[in-house]
């Protein structure tokens, strides 16, 4: 039943992950034809980046439609072949639910009827937006102030409104219904937002730790105490259903309790996603006392699952980002993420130990530059890396050396070795139990198998007793 507890996610970047149509965009009959690939690389889940209607400012996070699908990804019946033929393969499916903020195109914004659906203001106040610049707009026609903590045609919907409640009730069951396995819910410490819209304190240095630096501290825009209530709401729906639904929230706390609050009492988020671990530097103190810090605050509670992943499709990827590209080093990491206890998301591309592509101004194509994570999946090392067969919507990497084909043909490679740790994964049981080590070593066990990550060799080596 609680087939998370020790999961290995997978994220689809469903843009980049596989082109049925030659298009140059991935889209879902695309994602379906590598279903084989995820299934032999052993992952449990899943989880799609938004494959809903949008007019794709931020790629898919400025949603115009919550219950249709982008056509250049597909239709609903492939959301539904989907489900099947990776459940067949033993495979979850979980989608993104972006519900802090729509588009500026959705029809809600525009419904004159639907005003109270988002966050307005006579005034701006001081908040700046998650992508620099006030987090407000001017909006002609109504004569007063929107608020997006993003993008400017990203409104953030006002979520003390019980009909915006409401109808994201009616959403997350149409999804559910379908035979989604759950969501992986964006911006989920985000929704609800100060009453009378204070304005934020200024930032101390320990607020900076994010690669995106606010300048402020996010107190009266993110992190109410309010938006707890709206995720104890859908974890009631998600485990009325049957087998229960699991909701993976994308959570951007520094505080190692701040971050175990979104699991609440075992009613709120079954995975929360730990960025502190993530943005971590690439050495054996600070990433073993995020580790302990996390699970310290998570403490033994049945629910308390911790989640630990290196990349995702916002910030540089793990092995440019940890480890340079020195291929010793993305071992160490790839073992590290797999031997943790708790759940694991290797973000598409990890498994083979793909790296940043730089991007040329004139290719780029996200608003804020997060292109070098984005770019399509090395399949082989043929013409367009065997993604599409037309023009890649970004530019691909050096495919020639690094794809999945010839990885697979290689048993001393880094997609066998992720294989041998997601086995190994399964096979691993009890608590994380430091271990004295040498300078420059991380050594844990995991009931009788014990990990050592020697980051001066460098070298992982893992004994089984
Ligand atoms: C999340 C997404 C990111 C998006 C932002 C706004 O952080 O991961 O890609 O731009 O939310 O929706």
């Amino acid at each position: 039943m609680t087939w998370w507890r020790n999961a290995v996610l997978y994220q689809v970047y469903v843009r980049s992950f596989a082109d049925s149509n030659d298009d140059g965009v991935g889209d879902l009959p695309g994602l379906i034809s590598r279903l084989d690939h995820l299934a032999w690389l052993g992952v449990d889940a899943i989880w799609c980046t938004p494959i809903t209607a949008s007019p794709d400012r931020d790629f898919g996070y400025d949603v115009s439609d919550y219950l249709a699908v982008q056509p250049i990804f597909g239709t609903l019946d492939d959301v539904r072949d989907l489900v099947a033929e990776a459940g067949r393969r033993g495979i979850r499916v979980l989608l993104d639910l972006v519900p802090n903020h729509t588009s500026d195109r959705h029809p809600w914004f525009r419904d004159p009827s639907r005003r109270s659906w988002y966050v307005w203001s006579d005034r701006p106040n001081n908040w700046v937006s998650g992508f620099g610049g006030s987090a407000w707009e001017y909006h002609p026609g109504v004569g007063r102030w929107y608020l997006h903590n993003f993008l400017k045609e990203q409104p953030d919907l006002d979520w003390w409104n019980e009909e915006v409640r409401a109808e994201f009730d009616r959403i997350l069951r149409f999804w559910l219904d379908l035979g989604v396995a759950g969501f992986r819910v964006d911006v989920a410490d985000g929704m609800v937002k100060d009453r009378w819209l204070r304005d934020n304190p200024p930032a101390s240095p320990e607020d900076e730790w994010t690669p995106r630096p606010r300048g402020q501290r996010f107190v009266f825009n993110r992190y109410r105490p309010e938006t707890h209530e709206v995720l104890r709401r859908w974890r009631r729906i998600a485990d009325a259903y049957r087998p229960p639904r699991v909701l993976l929230g994308e959570v951007m706390v520094r505080e190692p309790e701040e971050w175990a609050a979104y699991y609440g009492h075992g009613d709120e988020l079954h995975l929360v996603t730990n960025f502190r671990f993530q943005f971590a530097s690439f050495e054996p103190v600070s990433l073993s006392e995020v580790v302990e810090a996390s699970l310290a605050a998570l403490g033994d509670a049945p629910w308390a699952v911790p989640l630990w992943h290196g990349s995702n499709h916002d910030f540089s990827r793990f092995p440019t980002r940890w480890c340079h590209g020195d291929d010793r080093l993305v071992r160490l990491a790839l073992t590290m993420l797999l031997t943790l206890p708790g759940a694991c998301i290797l973000y598409q591309g990890d498994e083979i130990g793909m790296e940043d592509v730089p991007v040329p101004p004139e290719r780029r194509r996200d608003p804020v530059g997060r292109d070098p994570e984005r770019t399509p999946m090395h399949w082989s090392g043929a013409v367009n890396a065997g993604f599409t067969g037309g023009e890649p919507w970004l530019p691909l990497g050096d495919h020639r050396s690094r794809n999945v084909a010839d990885q697979r043909r290689d048993p001393g490679s880094l997609l066998h070795l992720t294989r041998g740790l997601i086995r190994l994964k399964k096979r691993l049981r009890g608590p994380y139990e430091r271990q004295p080590g040498g300078s420059g070593c991380w050594r844990y066990r995991r009931g009788s198998t014990t990990v050592e990550l020697d980051f001066e060799a460098p070298a992982a080596r893992i004994a089984e007793a």
